[in-house]
């Protein structure tokens, strides 16, 4: 016999609403844009990789815009074509995002790759804030959700552009809730852990899904379970969702407690005394 709380996460809670997703190719998009599917949402996938972006389309029942989240006449259009066809747009999931250059040390920064790492971050996350709101405060009702990174409340693992541009996005995030609270749209962003998707397999060095995850886990604070991608679009889903109706500004940080422990101490303790 199923309980309540069993009902409750089986039940379709995106039904009618219509969600656009950028980076929704790959994975964190990719694996959102599947869970939003299953419950019940009409989903536009929008991303640079259009041979992905089709498959995922014609698998899941949902659409594919080609859309570089660095260009204004793409983010207007993937807004436009999903107005188009469903009528609405209820939440705008604004995931791409690029690592960058790996090499962590502020000697190596170049223009060319700040520049980059920023147009798609941070500008691209400003586009989709801007076109989402454009249609969603005549609306008077909206959901806007940036991906942040973990690298926004825990310092020196990243190198310090990508660190920069994702502290830009809590802060586009913060700002922008205040804005959009008049016209009852909620901004919030997602900050995630390590994952193991292809950008991920990139940074710890085109090894496999396996290796990268076990790394990781050995890295990780919470042990007996691994963050993946489903994990990060469960918060997405929340927000999203008429469940989190009154939350807005909150950078919700999905990496179980890696951002409220630092094991130095330990680790220096452990490896004077053994
Ligand atoms: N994987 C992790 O460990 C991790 C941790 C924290 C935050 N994030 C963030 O999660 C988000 C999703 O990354 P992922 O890990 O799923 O990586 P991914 O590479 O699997 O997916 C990223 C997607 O963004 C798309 N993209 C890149 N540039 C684009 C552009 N200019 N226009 C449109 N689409 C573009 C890519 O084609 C790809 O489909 C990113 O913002 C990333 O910074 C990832």
């Amino acid at each position: 016999m199923p309980t309540p709380c069993m009902l409750a996460s089986f039940a379709k809670r995106l039904e009618g609403k219509v969600a656009l997703i950028t980076g929704g190719a790959s994975g964190i998009g990719e694996s959102t844009a599947k869970l939003f599917v299953q419950h019940g949402a009409k989903v536009a996938i929008a991303d640079v990789q259009d041979d992905l972006g089709y498959s995922l389309c014609n698998s899941i029942d949902s659409d594919y815009v080609h859309c570089d989240v660095t260009k204004e006449t793409d983010v207007q259009n993937a807004v436009d074509t999903t107005i188009s066809k469903h009528g609405k747009l209820d939440i705008f999931f604004s995931n791409a995002g690029i690592s960058g250059n790996l090499d962590p040390t502020i000697s190596s920064i170049n223009y060319e790759d700040f520049k980059r790492v920023f147009d798609v971050n941070v500008y691209g996350a400003f586009l989709a804030a801007k076109h989402a709101s454009r249609v969603m405060i005549p609306a008077k009702r909206g959901s806007i959700i940036f991906t942040s990174s973990v690298a926004s409340v825990s310092f020196g693992d990243v190198t310090h552009t990508y660190a920069a541009s994702k502290n830009a996005v809590v802060g586009l995030t913060k700002n922008l809730c205040v804005e959009m609270g008049i016209h009852g749209i909620r901004v919030n962003c997602i900050s995630p852990f390590g994952v193991a998707t292809p950008m991920m397999r990139k940074v710890i060095g085109d090894v496999d899904s396996k290796t990268v995850e076990a790394l990781i886990s050995e890295s990780a604070n919470l042990k007996q379970v691994s963050l993946e991608t489903n994990d990060v679009s469960e918060a997405a889903l929340y927000l999203g969702s008429d469940a989190s109706k009154y939350i807005s500004g909150l950078n919700l940080v999905v990496d179980g407690g890696y951002s409220t422990t630092n094991v130095a101490f330990r680790q220096t303790i452990t490896q004077s005394f053994t």
